[in-house]
């Protein structure tokens, strides 16, 4: 089954009419989000009626991975404008329904609730999962899919050396604490295969946890822009193809937008995580990493791939809990520059369920006035 991104993202923009816009200033207020269970109709298990509405979605997302499915194998219509989602006419979601609660059972009666299973654990992509062992693997390589809660090296370096080698292998401390705003501009690419031509991409920061991406694409303004905001508090994701795509997030990808705009000032690094150990030593493109993984807010856990040699960060990986497993999102970083003493790495590649988008800094300019408003609704923030 080919995974079609451009289906899911107008599935995204259906989910922004459906959300009513007063309960979005109620959340902007600092009142309890809705759960998915009072905004949608037809939402009826445990595990996923509690949740906030981004995640109920990021939890269709991670259904839709483990199966290699799109949304329109289990919704009709889905990605067109007949949609319905509400209905239990195909087969599949009914049977994924099932699959859901089966799946929390399973977690509840063998390992005391905690998530151990998920519906990868047995589709690895498929929609029929395999019983049997091939003998070709039995005698090929062998499976070296990396566990996602990293296990501890008892003689690995200790996860604070590591992280201090990041912090001077970035210009030091010193350099870095005096690190109080950037705006970086370049262009952006590799993230909708349907249109040709990147955009233009600005990314904002202040500190100590503001951080806005905003991509415009001049070649087919019609699009809109792709804006991705926090501002220390409240987070915005605007989508590109939509009218009116533009959601709050309420739920573990508030978290992942916060966890961003920290680390954009790495020199509070050791703040920013808790419980940090370090795993076994890894490859990330051939490059031997170490890698250290420590916990957010509301179960986010977090594993960060170091260069061994150079000491950057070349790989972020945080995953937001939900009942039928994470959400993974990856930034992947390269092309590390100095600007004004400090290293900026100016390619990144942000990875999420629902598509990749590739960076490419021109520049970066530290130390500038950036107008609050960038950090917060999209629509009501300056445009580029
Ligand atoms: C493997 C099947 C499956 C896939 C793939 C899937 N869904 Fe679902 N979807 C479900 C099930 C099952 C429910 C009902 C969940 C419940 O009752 O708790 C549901 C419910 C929904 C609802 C709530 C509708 C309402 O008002 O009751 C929305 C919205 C939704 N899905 C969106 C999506 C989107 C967007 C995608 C693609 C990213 C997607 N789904 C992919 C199975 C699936
Ligand atoms: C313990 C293993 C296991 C887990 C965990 C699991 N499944 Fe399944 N699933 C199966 C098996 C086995 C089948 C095939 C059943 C059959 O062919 O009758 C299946 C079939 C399905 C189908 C029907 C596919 C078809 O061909 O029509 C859907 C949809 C599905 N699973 C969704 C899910 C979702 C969503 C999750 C996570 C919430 C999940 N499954 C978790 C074992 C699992």
């Amino acid at each position: 089954m080919q995974k079609n991104f451009v289906l899911i993202s107008a599935a995204w923009l259906t989910l922004c009419i459906a959300a009513p816009p007063a309960g979005r200033a109620q959340e902007a207020n600092g009142a309890k989000p809705k759960t998915a269970g009072e905004v949608f109709k037809n939402v009826t298990t445990s595990s996923l009626k509690g949740l906030t509405v981004d995640d109920f979605i990021g939890a269709m997302g991670v259904m839709a991975g483990a199966l290699a499915y799109d949304c329109s194998n289990c919704h009709p219509g889905a990605g067109f404008d007949g949609v319905n989602w509400v209905v239990d006419s195909m087969p599949t979601k009914v049977m994924a329904r099932r699959m859901i609660e089966m799946v929390a059972t399973i977690n509840k009666s063998n390992f005391g609730g905690a998530q151990m299973v998920t519906c990868w654990t047995c589709h690895r992509g498929q929609e029929k999962p395999a019983t049997e062992l091939q003998l070709d693997k039995l005698y090929g390589p062998p499976n070296d899919e990396p566990e996602t809660v990293v296990p501890r090296d008892p003689r690995g370096m200790p996860a604070d050396q590591i992280l201090d080698k990041y912090i001077s292998a970035l210009g030091g401390a010193e350099a870095l604490s005096k690190l109080t705003s950037f705006i970086a501009t370049g262009t952006q690419n590799g993230g909708y295969e349907r249109v040709s031509g990147g955009g233009k991409a600005s990314i904002y920061a202040k500190f100590p946890d503001q951080r806005t991406v905003l991509v415009s694409f001049p070649e087919a303004a019609q699009r809109g822009n792709q804006t991705r905001a926090y501002d220390g508090k409240v987070g915005w994701i605007n989508t590109p193809r939509s009218v009116l795509g533009e959601y709050q997030v309420t739920g573990t990808e508030l978290d992942g937008e916060r966890l961003e705009a920290e680390l954009a000032f790495p020199g509070q690094i050791k703040q920013v995580l808790t419980n940090l150990r370090t795993g076994y030593d890894d490859t990330v493109n051939g490059k031997a990493v170490h890698v250290v993984q420590g916990a957010g807010p509301r179960g986010m856990l977090v594993t960060l791939y170091f260069d061994k040699q150079t000491g950057y960060l070349v790989r972020l990986i945080r995953y937001g809990k939900t009942p039928v497993g994470r959400i993974s999102t990856q930034v992947d970083y390269d092309d590390y520059r100095d600007v004004n003493g400090i290293k900026f790495p100016f390619k990144f590649m942000f990875s999420w369920l629902d598509g990749r988008d590739g960076f490419q800094l021109d520049e970066v300019k530290t130390n500038v006035p950036i107008d609050p408003a960038v950090f917060g609704r999209p629509r009501k923030a300056v445009k580029n």
